[in-house]
């Protein structure tokens, strides 16, 4: 492992690498940071820069080509000509290649020579096209247009680089810090052995919520959060009009800090479209967050550069939600799985293929599955081949992004129970996502709610579901279903739709349908103040300015009050 990340200190006010703390979290230690990946505009001038160098070099290839085979005599062209391209075009490409490798190394000298590099050669050529326009040059015809067209290649690149570079001078005051960070060399780990051995003892899974799951529950805190994420956002983009301008932004995860110890499941619940997909996505780093970090094992990810991610991808592994559609119907179960084993570099055929009947059989499938094609399974198998993928890897942190909502119920707790064994079996750590509050329930060691992008409440499952203080909370719990049809239960209902993440409502954004808002006439400070998440006396973190008043009374009294239309139409999951 590359040390360099160790010398900042987390602690250093001035750090802007630094984690702020926040109240019910701590802060974790950082072993490492990890380089940030190139703008988008820096790629194009380091594609450029290439594009240039093989330009420049092309110059000296014709006239060498020429002086062998005798055609530079009849070219007539004057020696200092001569040695002044060949010489300044080598030394040109040189510059921009070297320029392009060290822009990679997040080198601010690459930064500066590929200016200078550029600048040269736009200012050669801009001289050029002078002489043959005024005439100086002696050219014409002919041989004045391909000149000129020759010279203005070099134009339009130089010009492309120094643009880009220029409209990124910001991201160059970076590099300084940047170049401090580790690389991602080094952190690859071996892969883990995850065959099942005939014979081993295999212990009960605790049943969650008894006194044993409790303990190791107690444990399990009392070390360093496997992952600790800290005020991530994620926001898209809306492009409209004929230009395709930017129109607005979707607040799709918008300032999220939750930690998750090694070993424990994490379930995020929320409505549709809440953000639990993309806050998922984004920790993964499928896609670059917009702010905030992810500190997975000590090592700080944020916005990282893909291939020094590479090396700890091996480590985060992640289950779809769509058994049909995550599976590529043209390959056969061995490529499926045996894809991200290649990608990690495990290049001989007959070690990929033994690891991936090793992993269909930890996850209940047969050995001899794997020249057959997805089709050829059943939702419940194909969901299996989805977690052996992930597990083929041998990753530390899973997420599960509502790995059982595609299935059939009888199917579902087939599943869930398989990968309770299997968090048993190899201690795998899942931030598990799902609607299904019924499931969090059965499934998760702590649980954090998402409305709008945010975390609204978040604590230990048995205190969450036994005192919910946050109302959306209440809400949706009051809308899981009583097991006994013939009990009528009355539910807290939501009034209105959600709101689009588009446009979240001012001060807390729940205020637009939250019943204890009404209840408490409206205070003013809801919609202005926006709440943040803080720690109870309970031992749970809401985000409520009032969550003090949510009591079994105050919801018994909302709910006498609500119309039988309103109990009978809504169900906010
Ligand atoms: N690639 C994208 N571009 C634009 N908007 C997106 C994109 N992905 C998700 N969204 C929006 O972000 C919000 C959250 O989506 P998602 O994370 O899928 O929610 P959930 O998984 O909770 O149902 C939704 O409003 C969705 O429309
Ligand atoms: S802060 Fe106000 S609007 Fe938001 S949940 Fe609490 S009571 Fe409701
Ligand atoms: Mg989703």
């Amino acid at each position: 492992m590359t040390t360099s990340g160790q010398a900042d200190d987390p602690d250093d006010p001035d750090d802007p690498d630094a984690i702020q703390e926040v109240a019910g979290t701590v802060v974790p230690r950082i072993r490492g940071r990890l380089r940030t990946r190139l703008p988008g505009k820096v790629r194009t001038a380091r594609g450029q820069l290439l594009v240039l160098t093989v330009y420049l070099l092309l110059t000296p290839i014709f006239l060498g080509f020429q002086a062998v085979t005798g055609g530079l005599a009849k070219m007539n062209l004057p020696t200092t000509d001569l040695l002044a391209a060949t010489v300044g075009n080598v030394v040109l490409a040189a510059a921009c290649y070297t320029a392009s490798r060290l822009i990679l190394a997040r080198s601010r000298t690459g930064y500066i020579l590929a200016l200078a590099a550029a600048g040269l050669i736009a200012i050669a050529s801009i001289y050029a096209l002078t002489e043959v326009v005024t005439g100086t040059a002696g050219l014409t015809g002919n041989t004045a247009f391909f000149f000129t067209v020759y010279q203005g290649v070099y134009l339009m690149f130089a010009v492309a680089v120094l643009v880009n570079l220029l409209r990124e001078v910001t991201w160059s005051r970076t590099l300084v810090r940047e170049a401090r960070k580790s690389t991602g060399e080094g952190l690859g780990v071996p892969l883990r052995d995850i065959r099942i051995h005939p014979g081993a003892a295999r212990t009960e899974v605790a049943a969650p919520g008894s006194a044993e799951e409790a303990a190791a529950q107690a444990k399990r805190r009392h070390q360093e959060p496997l992952l600790a994420v800290r005020g991530l956002k994620k926001h898209f983009p809306i492009h409209g009009g004929l230009l395709r301008r930017q129109i607005g932004t979707v607040y799709a995860v918008d300032g999220v800090d939750f930690d998750v110890y090694p070993g424990e499941i994490f379930s995020l619940v929320g409505e549709s479209g809440c953000g639990k997909t993309t806050l998922g996505r984004t920790v993964l780093q499928l896609t670059p967050p917009t702010a905030g970090k992810v500190v997975f094992d000590g090592f700080e990810l944020a916005d990282v550069d893909p291939d020094d991610m590479r090396p700890l991808r091996r480590r985060m592994q992640i289950i779809f939600q769509d058994p049909f559609g995550s599976l590529n119907p043209r390959m056969p179960v061995s490529d499926i799985i045996g894809e991200g084993l290649l990608a990690q570099g495990v290049t001989d055929r007959k070690t990929r293929d033994k690891r991936v009947e090793d992993s269909l059989e930890i996850v209940g499938l047969r050995r001899d599955y794997t020249r057959r094609y997805p089709h050829e399974f059943s939702g419940g198998q194909r969901q299996r081949i989805g977690i052996a993928r992930a597990l083929a890897l041998g990753p530390d942190l899973v997420v599960c992004d509502e790995p059982v909502s595609a299935l059939d119920v009888s199917i579902q707790s087939q599943v869930l129970n398989l990968l309770l064994d299997l968090r048993r079996d190899f201690n795998l750590t899942y931030l598990f996502i799902s609607h299904n509050l019924s499931v969090v329930q059965y499934f998760s060691d702590r649980v954090g709610v998402m409305y709008l992008g945010k975390l609204v409440e978040e604590g230990a499952v048995e205190q969450l579901y036994r005192d919910p203080r946050h109302p959306y909370t209440v809400a949706l719990l009051s809308a899981i279903p009583d097991p006994d049809p013939r009990r009528r239960k009355k539910r807290l209902v939501l009034k209105g739709d959600v709101p689009s993440p588009a446009a979240p409502p001012s001060g807390c954004r729940f205020h637009t349908r939250c019943w204890l808002y009404e209840k408490l006439g409206n205070p003013e400070r809801c919609a202005t103040e926006e709440p943040e998440l803080r720690p109870l006396e309970t031992g749970h973190r809401t985000a409520c300015h009032f969550a003090e008043e949510v009591s079994d009374k105050a919801v018994s009294q909302v709910v006498a009050t609500q119309s039988v239309l309103d109990t009978a139409v809504a169900d906010p999951v």
